[in-house]
């Protein structure tokens, strides 16, 4: 398993998420070095796969990620720098440039992480976008407005987990509201607010090539569930329905047309009433909300696991190849929980294959090689989870610090 070329991948982990990741890239004889941020020090982080880590107070502040991490470049030779979260998915780009190593670089990454960005690439391609102007220019403002008819979305280019999105019903609301944004108005970007079910596909990608895909359909659109309070639901969609299909085949040329070059990548559609099938958002990493935990449920596929293969195979000149995967079906619950340690014991279905261990919180996941049994579990636990467990707190704008 540890043959080929000694290679040191740099993991950057503003989140405490990806230990699969760190454990599969030392599994491949890898040197592992972590960078996580100074609050995760206490995190049951997988020592034994780990050779040295390092922690800093913010992960994302120039110039000092860029200082720290050259001044360990001094005496290793890394090879790979990967973002375990989000977060870090454009800091991981400036030090690839900054450090001359393969992998997305500053200008692409934009794609994956600044919505306006992906929109204006997205449509550029043909791909059905909600309609959109970045805040920008107060005359394309106006215009947008007397043309596109409310409601309204505003949200934060960058965020993640639908923090800082706003539902905006009339012209006087947003003007409103960009007043208070002073100067970070800039950062938003204001589209149509289409209804509809919020889907995703979850992929893997190698060499420009989507290699695997597995299609999701979430339970309330995540916003709703954000704003309102709630259970969230997704569940795995039939592979060979019009519906995945039609997903799978947008995925391919999103892909292409935003240049992703390897590794995870989560996916977000909106099937609007007319039918169509809107490019929502795109993230060059794991989906999060333990959507992982789901795929590798339906499919058997680790997606951590196998970004940890693509990268190693490349670092090596090696070929990179998909283990084979189930088409089964999985449904995954999470909700906020009114009890410290909510009692999960009392999902005891047979499919019942994973629990949440998390305080104030709920989770389960069911998988079944029966679509129609994992929506009656979903229905039925759903209507648990909230009689037993929901507790609502009020969305966030920000991340916590
Ligand atoms: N144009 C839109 N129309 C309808 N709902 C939207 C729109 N944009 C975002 N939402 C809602 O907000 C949620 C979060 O938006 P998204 O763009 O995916 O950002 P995030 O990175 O926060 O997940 C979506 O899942 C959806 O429920
Ligand atoms: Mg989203």
């Amino acid at each position: 398993m540890s043959e080929g070329k000694p290679v040191t991948i740099l993991c950057l982990a503003s989140y405490y998420k990806g230990t699969a990741f760190l454990l599969k890239a030392k599994e491949l004889g890898c040197r592992v070095i972590l960078v996580a941020k100074e609050t995760l020090s206490d995190e049951a982080w997988p020592d034994e796969s780990i050779d040295e880590r390092f922690f800093m107070p913010d992960l994302t502040r120039r110039p000092d990620i860029i200082y720290a991490v050259s001044y360990l470049a001094r005496g290793r030779q890394i090879d790979r720098i990967v973002p375990l979260d989000d977060y870090d998915v454009e800091t991981a780009a400036s030090l690839r440039e900054h450090l001359r190593l393969a992998g997305i670089g500053e200008t692409r990454v934009r794609h994956f992480r600044d919505k306006l960005a992906m929109r204006m690439q997205a449509s550029r391609a043909g791909i059905a976008v909600p309609a959109f102007v970045p805040i920008i220019n107060y005359d394309r403002i106006r215009e947008f407005m007397d043309r596109v008819p409310p409601p309204w979305v505003l949200k934060p280019r960058s965020e993640a987990g639908a923090m800082g999105i706003k539902k905006i019903h009339d012209s006087e609301q947003l003007w409103r509201r960009l007043d208070q944004l002073g100067d970070e108005q800039s950062f938003f970007l204001l589209e149509q607010y289409i209804p509809g079910d919020v889907c995703h596909v979850d992929g893997i990608v190698s060499e420009k090539e989507v290699v695997f895909a597995v299609a999701h359909r979430y339970g309330a659109p995540p916003m709703n569930v954000a704003h309102e309070g709630g259970v969230f639901v997704t569940r795995t969609l039939p592979p060979k329905s019009d519906e995945a299909q039609e997903m799978f085949a947008l995925n391919k040329r999103l892909m292409k047309a935003l240049g992703m070059v390897r590794g995870a990548n989560h996916t977000e559609f909106i099937r609007g009433q007319d039918g169509t099938l809107y490019f929502l958002e795109t993230a060059a990493r794991v989906g999060g909300a333990n959507i992982d935990r789901a795929v590798e449920a339906a499919t058997g596929i680790n997606l951590w696991e196998e970004w940890a293969r693509i990268e190693v195979a490349h670092a090596r000149g090696e070929r990179y190849e998909l283990p084979p995967a189930r088409t089964d079906y999985a449904g995954l619950l999470v909700c906020l929980a009114q009890q410290e340690w909510p009692d999960l014991a009392q999902f005891d279905d047979p499919e019942v294959v994973w629990r949440l261990r998390k305080k104030q919180h709920a989770g389960v996941i069911v998988v079944s090689e029966d679509p129609e049994r994992i929506k009656r579990l979903l229905d039925n636990y759903t209507t648990r989870f909230v009689h037993n467990f929901l507790a609502v707190a009020p969305p966030l704008d920000k991340p916590p610090a």
